[in-house]
């Protein structure tokens, strides 16, 4: 059977699957995760060089837990099981798992190894492996035998003889698992000798081929709003279809000091030109006297598409809009007790433009994570501050202003976040915090400037330290730093006197503040 170069990932509803996902990419081989319900039906139709099955919360012996359907095993493809994927395998093909007297989480040493075992081929006696389980593999199926083991679990590791179909009890996958890269490389090209073929380079080549042949001679317009996703988007875009895309680039006069500057000279440079529109005053005559937040966001929505579509409206033969869609956004989830149903998670897009349009959706980068998506803009030559800009809401300053919006508090607050992100990137925290800004709050305080008392604005600086923004903790930035960024901002920005740090994690607190 001719197989393609590809790992396929059948998800059991475990935290870690998009990670095992990430580090196969990592190692240069397209991998795709899949609900392990679809398992069949994928392989069957794309033929993976190898399969690997997620962890899971479930107990494989219970009457309604995900199975592992036994005609996979039968195509022949090479098998990795990890954590409840190796318990799967037990027990699809005659072994026996049960629960553990005692649940094992945490750092565990694995011994044992089997010289032989290519799966573990260079890994070391004694090596530390991270564990979190609370059944385990107690008998092993026919011609299966042991290839590691820790203090808790025999099976930490299991073969068949051919080697073709093994599993792990512990995560390679995992930053506390320090070779498991070596085990994910040695199944990848030792097991099922697949070939590193994924590059950015190579992604870029394909996909400008691909776009380039659905376009044809039409036109696809874009909104860019200077962030790492739509950025990336664009650039890769042009590289495709040159001039036959059209980004628009809407200034809503709620951007971060210079942002608007920068971006426009970031395309100049890399020669793409883009439709800017400076609709500022429209987006804050809208806004006067709106104080709600929710109402805020539904105004700069609704103004956002009438802009965009003024602007595309001009474009004369447009067929697609593009956006910037991301692989976490596009995988289908395993519910969270690992049950049959699966859900799809709702794709962000721009605010129902597609339907009110009815242009076709162009999204270039749906088969990427943002490591990658960071990865290939710097290869198309967009600048670091792009590629590793903090993420920043569509609302923009709006929802960083509390109460009421209006020019004088948007460059306020411009200038008190400059000097907040310039001390930070100063400080060497940048790239390591995920999100920091400044909030300008509606309460004034007093203070004493030389011998004058003044009553003026307070400030938030907000730093979190999350993975996808969804849980987030308060960053721990160092007081030295913190109180270079309040002295400068008090000195240096008229209108507040007062800066306080926020403390608060999510949830309970959100990141923004409205
Ligand atoms: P919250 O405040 O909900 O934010 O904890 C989580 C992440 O989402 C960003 N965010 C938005 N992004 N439009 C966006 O494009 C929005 O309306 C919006 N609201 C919040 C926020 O900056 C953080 O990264």
């Amino acid at each position: 059977m001719k197989t393609s170069n590809y790992v396929l990932i059948l998800d059991y509803g475990s935290q870690y699957t998009q990670l095992i996902a990430r580090r196969v990419r990592e190692a240069r081989v397209y991998s795709e995760i899949h609900p392990f319900d679809r398992g069949l039906e994928v392989a069957r139709r794309n033929r993976p060089g190898a399969i690997i099955l997620s962890g899971g919360p479930a107990s494989i012996y219970k009457e309604r837990s995900p199975r592992l359907d036994p005609e996979l095993i039968e195509m022949q493809v090479p098998l990795l099981g990890i954590c409840y994927g190796l318990q799967a395998i037990a027990h699809t093909l005659g072994g026996v798992v049960q629960a553990a007297p005692e649940r094992e989480y945490g750092r565990a040493a694995l011994t044992g190894i089997r010289p032989d075992s290519v799966l573990l081929q260079g890994i070391t006696e004694g090596a530390q492996v991270w564990m979190s389980h609370g059944d385990k593999v107690v008998r092993l199926p026919e011609k299966f035998r042991i290839s590691a083991s820790t203090s808790d679990a025999e099976a930490a590791a299991f073969e068949s003889e051919d080697q073709r179909i093994t599993g792990v009890q512990f995560h390679p996958e995992v930053a506390h698992t320090p070779q498991g890269a070596t085990v994910i490389r040695n199944f990848l090209f030792r097991i099922a000798q697949l070939k590193p073929d994924w590059t950015m380079a190579s992604f870029i080549d394909s996909t400008v081929l691909e776009v380039r042949e659905r376009v044809g001679q039409d036109r696809v317009v874009a909104a860019l709003s200077g962030g790492v996703d739509s950025s990336v988007m664009v650039a890769l875009l042009h590289r495709a279809i040159g001039d036959q895309l059209h980004p628009v680039f809407v200034n809503n006069g709620l951007l971060r000091k210079n942002e608007a500057a920068e971006v426009l000279g970031a395309f100049q440079k890399l020669g793409i030109k883009l439709d800017y529109v400076d609709a500022s005053r429209r987006f804050l005559q809208k806004l006067a006297g709106v104080t709600d937040p929710e109402q805020k966001r539904k105004i700069i929505g609704e103004e956002f598409i009438r802009v965009f579509e003024e602007e595309a409206e001009r474009i004369p033969r447009v067929k697609f809009l593009a956006q910037g869609t991301l692989y976490p956004d596009v995988i289908e989830s395993v519910s969270a007790k690992g049950g049959p149903s699966s859900t799809i998670k709702s794709h962000h897009n721009v605010g129902g433009l597609p339907e009110t349009m009815r242009l076709e959706l162009i999204e270039p980068l749906r088969e990427l994570f943002k490591d990658e998506v960071r990865e290939l803009g710097a290869q198309l030559g967009l600048p670091d501050e792009i590629v590793w800009r903090h993420p920043f809401p569509g609302p923009g300053l709006a929802v960083r202003i509390l109460g009421e919006v209006n020019e004088e508090k948007i460059a306020v607050l411009q200038e008190a976040d400059a000097i907040a992100m310039s001390e930070i990137r100063i400080a060497g925290l940048y790239r390591g915090i995920w999100q920091a800004f400044v909030v300008l709050l509606p309460v004034q305080s007093v203070g004493v400037m030389g011998d004058e008392r003044t009553y003026e604005y307070v400030a938030a600086l907000r730093a979190v330290d999350a993975r996808d923004g969804m849980t987030a903790d308060w960053s721990r930035i160092p007081h030295e730093v913190l109180s270079r960024i309040s002295n400068r901002i008090i000195n240096e920005v008229r209108g507040i006197n007062r800066v306080v740090y926020d403390i608060s994690s999510k949830p309970p607190s959100t990141i923004e503040w409205e």
